[in-house]
């Protein structure tokens, strides 16, 4: 989320790589032009900092500079999966690793693109249909992002793809949810992995913005806060390769 975001990365990620031996790194990065979609620069400043794979949600799209790369195979970013076709961009993408290509895919839930007026597809449909055209190209694992507001939804979706993907990583809530867990048929889950960026603030937005509008129904616009302590979260899975199924989920939570 905004610059934080950016610091608290750079600050934390590398550290972690090495201390957990990390092989490769998923980001969701749709929040980091000021709260607003993804510029090229900050995208290369994130793969820099070592982030292997951008995954995406409702403002993934929204400054046009990033379209070619969400557009290009090869570039590893994506936006959600479930955006009618003529939306620029791919929903899922190969990302290739020294073990192997792993299967990356981005979902929107029913509410959170609602003010877009997009005509979304059903995120399950959808999964369904890119899990059939895939099934014959080897991988070793499936990612699955599902970008999501509703708690019932989010948890829904990890059970649906339960045996079927690596794991299942809710976001959009900024907040971290403590129910990170393997679930029966071995796929990691949990409903949001929380956000990465600044720690005493609405999501990232300054308080007095945020407070002023619910209270005083003030019309401000969100301003992100620049300097404040930090905050990162993150997921750690380790998965078998040759299965493709988790052995284990972590929580990360680090605050300055
Ligand atoms: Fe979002």
């Amino acid at each position: 989320m905004g610059n934080l975001g950016i610091k608290s990365v750079s600050l934390y990620l590398k550290e972690l790589v090495i201390k957990h031996e990390v092989d490769f790194v998923i980001a969701q990065a749709e929040n980091v032009d000021n709260g607003k979609g993804i510029s090229k620069a900050k995208y290369l400043r994130l793969k820099k900092l070592g982030i292997d794979f951008f995954t995406g949600g409702n403002w993934t799209l929204f400054n046009p500079e990033i379209h070619s790369f969400l557009n290009d195979p090869k570039e590893p970013i994506i936006r959600p999966a479930n955006y009618p076709d003529e939306y620029p961009g791919l929903g899922y993408k190969y990302l290739d690793t020294s073990k192997g290509k792993i299967l990356v895919i981005s979902l929107l839930g029913k509410i959170v693109g609602r003010d877009l007026n997009i005509d979304f597809a059903n995120p399950l449909k959808t999964i369904d249909n890119i899990l059939e055209k895939e099934k014959n190209t080897p991988k070793i694992a499936v990612i699955v992002n599902f970008h999501g507001d509703y708690s019932s939804e989010k948890v829904v979706i990890g059970h649906y793809l339960d045996g079927l993907a690596t794991a299942v990583i809710g976001d959009h809530w900024h907040v971290p949810s403590n129910d990170a867990r393997i679930l029966p048929n071995k796929t990691a889950h949990i409903s949001d992995v929380g956000m990465n960026g600044s720690l005493n603030s609405s999501l990232g937005v300054k308080l007095n913005i945020a407070i002023s509008r619910w209270r005083n129904g003030t019309k401000l616009k969100n301003e992100l806060i620049e300097d404040d302590k930090l905050q990162f979260n993150a997921v750690l899975i380790e998965f078998d390769t040759n299965t493709g199924l988790a052995n284990s989920i972590k929580q990360i939570r680090i605050t300055s």
